[in-house]
């Protein structure tokens, strides 16, 4: 660990830094990051297939009993013909392909990911003093309940009285998800509070595989086998969350996304921008999937307009404020000192910092040339935005701030 030449920084330290090799975690970041995505992309395919299969059920003259309609597809190669029996077919079949292992692994691999990257980096990516001054456990300890918390919350407001009329019950889950960004966005960094909202919103999809559809599914499955006939209600249960589901997955890819943007986990009102992603994201859901089962555009058209406000809204958010005055004069020399001062503990050949190793994504201000050269990109991190220095973990002032903006605008 090397010692910090800058009052006040070695405090906070990460709880890995003595025990893990920072390449190590690396290559277990990547890793992992790569399983994530792969399971994630297979999860999201099988579930917005479905749906797009359910869409597209039709009936049809001469359906076996039981069968409330059937579909026909084409792909590579060969022609399917699937049917659907409203709650399960006479006699169980021998070969069931349960699809579970897409989510269950979605969600492992993303919680995985969750702790290499915040947990054991806590101290810079998930705690930002000037939010709310945590310690990496205390952290850890609210990241960890609060998904639990999200997931009891959610499920009760599904099973309650609520849960049958779909137009509030999708109001509550909205403005839970709002809430819970609210809430994060006052206890977290910039990038600990966006990648919580995806994760807050991917336990849920992931435990409703888990606690309701798959379980549900199970219960069907038995009562065949007991030669019984299975409740009609645990299929229409588990239809509602596999539901929720689709229209919460492309929300839930930008959240996971937006955390390598600084306009975005470095703006004071990035956490209002949830509730316009999430619209516009379940409404491209409803689009993508209304057009791919058939639906006249004149049908869906109106998503258009509503998804590009949404969107627009979001940019519109997340403006930068108005940059520092003109006036300002300030010296390169001046300028210089300010970045050695709050990034160069990270941004060098050789870090100080307690966690960061080598110079993140290779950038190092060594000299006031490195600073011409990276003007733009200091500019977006450290003025417009507060996403560098990462957690603030440096202390830098707004005074600071605006003296590298009027610096970089003088260039
Ligand atoms: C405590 C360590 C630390 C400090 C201090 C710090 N940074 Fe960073 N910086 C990082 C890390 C970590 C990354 C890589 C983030 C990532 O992987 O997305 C980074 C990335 C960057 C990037 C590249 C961003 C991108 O996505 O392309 C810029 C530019 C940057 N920092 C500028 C600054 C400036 C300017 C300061 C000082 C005002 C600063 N940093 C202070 C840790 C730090």
């Amino acid at each position: 660990m090397g010692v910090s030449a800058f009052a006040g920084m070695t405090k906070r330290e990460s709880i890995k830094t003595k025990s893990m090799d920072p390449f190590l975690l690396e290559w277990l970041n990547i890793l992992v990051r790569w399983g994530h995505l792969v399971a994630g992309i297979a999860w999201i395919g099988t579930s917005f297939y479905f749906v797009a299969l359910d869409l597209s059920l039709r009936k049809a003259n001469a359906m076996p009993q039981g069968v409330m309609g059937e579909a026909w597809e084409v792909h590579g190669g060969g022609f399917y013909h699937v049917q659907k029996y409203v709650s399960a077919p006479p006699d169980l079949p021998p070969n069931l392909i349960w699809f579970k292992w897409e989510a269950y692994l979605a969600w492992i691999t993303g919680f995985l990911l969750l702790i290499i990257q915040y947990y054991i980096q806590a101290d810079l990516y998930l705690v930002d003093p000037s939010v709310m001054a945590l310690t990496s456990w205390q952290a850890i300890g609210i990241s960890v309940g609060s998904l639990l918390a999200g997931w009891f919350i959610y499920d009760q407001l599904c099973k309650s009285p609520l849960g049958k009329h779909t137009g509030w019950l999708a109001l509550s889950v909205y403005a839970l998800i709002i809430a819970a960004a609210y809430g994060f966005s006052h206890v977290f960094s910039g990038r600990g509070a966006f990648i919580h909202v995806g994760a807050f919103v991917g336990t849920l999809m992931a435990a409703n595989v888990f606690a309701v559809i798959i379980p549900n599914q199970g219960k069907i499955t038995a009562s065949l086998l007991k030669g019984e006939v299975p409740d009609v209600k645990y299929g229409k249960i588990g239809k509602q969350r596999s539901l929720h589901n689709t229209y919460l997955t492309l929300p839930v890819l930008f959240m996971m996304t937006s955390n390598h943007y600084a306009i975005i986990t470095g703006n004071a009102h990035a956490w209002a921008l949830v509730g316009l992603v999430v619209l516009g994201g379940g409404i491209a859901r409803h689009f993508l999937l209304r057009h791919e089962v058939g639906d006249e555009m004149g049908e869906i058209a109106w998503t258009i307009p509503v998804i590009a406000l949404a969107l627009i809204g979001a940019m519109f958010l997340t403006q930068p404020t108005q940059g520092p005055a003109l006036a300002m004069k300030v010296t390169d020399d001046e300028a210089f000192a300010i970045v050695k001062n709050r990034c160069s503990a990270c941004h060098a050949a050789n870090p100080t910092d307690a966690t960061i190793k080598q110079a993140p994504k290779g950038i190092v201000f060594a000299s006031i040339d490195d600073m011409k050269r990276y003007a733009k990109q200091i500019e977006t991190q450290a003025v417009r935005n507060h996403a560098m220095p990462m957690g603030n973990k440096t202390g830098m002032l707004q005074e600071e701030r605006d003296k590298l903006g009027a610096w970089i605008q003088a260039q």
